[in-house]
């Protein structure tokens, strides 16, 4: 039962007629009343059952109020009870020994009843409001106590988050990147395939039928030289002829025939010439067949890609023809996927020829003599590096931080694919190399290739069997 409504006061007075006299004043009031008739029996009392207020004589045998009050403060189980002192001395000094031992207030004797009680109903409301206070204290205290630890659990909440959606963010962008190889990985594997099919099948079945053209075109002219040697000899043999062969022979105006057709012939011999060149370099740069490391020659590689791309090379409307300058160092045969790698040099000369065909530099002149120049060497001891660089507009900073991203690029809709250089790069990257670029924008692009000369997977076995794959081109 909560004692705040019960308002019990404990009078405590060794005179039976003030406690009665008090008593019945108070119970009229509407207080609980409790009685004791000296110091040390009220203290008992009060640790039995705590009174809501203590009306306390000075005056009384054994121990007098001042110390019943004094060991009532001492206790941390009574200290709170308010006191209210009831004497006759009206000496100050006592008044202000009963303030400092605790007391609220006190009432001097002979006490006006209803004094008596207006006083004690303020002090119990002021106790009341006391304790009130101190219930909503504590419970504000266990509040604050509850909302820093709320606080805490909740930034801890928040820390792990903010962890967990940064550890999130970089699965993620790791797997959006995966992704984006994994699709560079098939665009590559898939076109390569495709495109090495093709290029190696019409590469076969023109091989063929050239073959004969050239074979037989030494023939061919051996027998057109002795057909014009016989028609010489006819008409040393047989000056007079009939009109009829006369009308033939200025028909067919022979002077101009025998002075044109070894001509003919020997620009027929160029022709075939470089179409068997063509073909060569379609399928040394395909190497379709190839799914295994060889020990190839990368010059041969770099020369087939400049021959695949010799028309991109000649004049034309927009630039005049680019000049292609090599400096070929002394390289060791080097262990590669060949028609990956000629993929590598197709993809930056391209690239090159491109940023020579822009009509203007980056100061808006005309690239005057546009040139690519082509260096191989050695680095080291066990890596070669091959070094292609043109003389075009060159490439931003911005810009090179994304040129081997899959998909970026700076050309028209159409023109580029974005993906030359991020599928050269995992392919340099596949073989251990590297493949960077040095470029300012007005001096030119440079891009280095390097890569081991050996690969580890490569057994001997494969190697000699290098040597006869070369030799089927030749
Ligand atoms: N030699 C170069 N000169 C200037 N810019 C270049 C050169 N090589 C590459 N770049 C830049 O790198 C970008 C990406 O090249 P790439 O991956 O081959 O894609 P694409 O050629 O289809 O645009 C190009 O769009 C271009 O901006
Ligand atoms: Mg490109």
């Amino acid at each position: 039962m909560d004692s705040s409504s019960r308002n019990l006061i404990l009078i405590v007075d060794d005179t039976p007629t003030n406690l009665e006299v008090l008593s019945e004043a108070l119970t009229d009031a509407g207080f609980e009343i409790a009685v004791a008739t000296n110091g040390e029996n009220a203290i008992k009392q009060i640790e039995y059952e705590a009174p809501d207020l203590i009306l306390l004589d000075v005056m009384m045998p054994g121990i007098d109020g001042f110390e019943t009050c004094y060991r009532l403060k001492s206790n941390p189980k009574t200290k709170d009870i308010p006191v209210i002192f009831i004497t006759a001395l009206t000496d100050t000094a006592d008044q202000v020994k009963g303030f400092s031992l605790g007391a609220v207030d006190y009432i001097s004797k002979p006490f006006q009843q209803a004094e008596v009680v207006v006083r004690i109903q303020t002090h119990m409301q002021m106790q009341k409001m006391r304790s009130a206070l101190e219930v909503q204290n504590i419970r504000l205290k266990q509040e604050i106590q509850e909302r820093t630890a709320a606080e805490a659990s909740l930034q801890k909440l928040t820390q792990h988050l903010e962890k967990r959606v940064e550890e999130r963010t970089q699965q993620l962008s790791q797997s959006l990147e995966k992704l984006q190889q994994t699709q560079v990985k098939l665009v590559q594997g898939e076109k390569s395939a495709t495109l090495g099919q093709l290029v190696a099948g019409i590469a076969h079945e023109i091989n063929n039928p050239v073959n004969f053209i050239h074979a037989n075109l030494h023939h061919a002219n051996e027998y057109v030289q002795s057909l014009l040697e016989l028609v010489k000899l006819y008409q040393t043999q047989f000056p007079d002829s009939t009109p009829e062969i006369k009308r033939k022979l200025e028909e067919v105006d022979l002077e101009f025939l025998i002075e044109d057709m070894p001509k003919v012939l020997s620009s027929m011999v160029v022709g075939s010439e470089r179409i068997c060149n063509v073909i060569k370099s379609l399928r040394t740069f395909s190497r379709h067949d190839e799914a295994q490391i060889k020990v190839v020659d990368l010059h041969e590689g770099i020369d087939s890609a400049l021959i695949i791309l010799d028309h991109r090379l000649k004049p034309k409307l927009k630039h005049q023809a680019i000049q292609v300058i090599k400096q070929y160092g002394k390289l060791p045969p080097v262990d590669c996927f060949a028609g990956k790698i000629n993929q590598v040099f197709m993809n930056v000369l391209s690239n090159a020829i491109d940023a020579l065909s822009e009509v203007v530099d980056a100061e808006h002149n005309y690239i005057l003599s546009p040139t690519i120049r082509i260096q191989t060497e050695v680095v080291g001891s066990d890596r070669v590096a091959i070094r292609i660089a043109d003389n075009g507009s060159g490439i931003t900073k911005e810009v090179q931080e994304r040129v081997f991203e899959p998909f970026f690029t700076t050309k028209a809709p159409g023109k580029g694919t974005g993906l030359g250089m991020s599928i050269s790069r995992q392919i340099v990257t596949e073989h251990k190399g590297s493949l960077y670029c040095i470029s300012s924008p007005g001096k030119g692009t440079e891009f280095v290739i390097e890569i081991p000369i050996r690969q580890p997977m490569l057994s001997n076995c494969e190697q000699l069997a290098t040597v006869s794959t070369l030799e089927q081109f030749v």
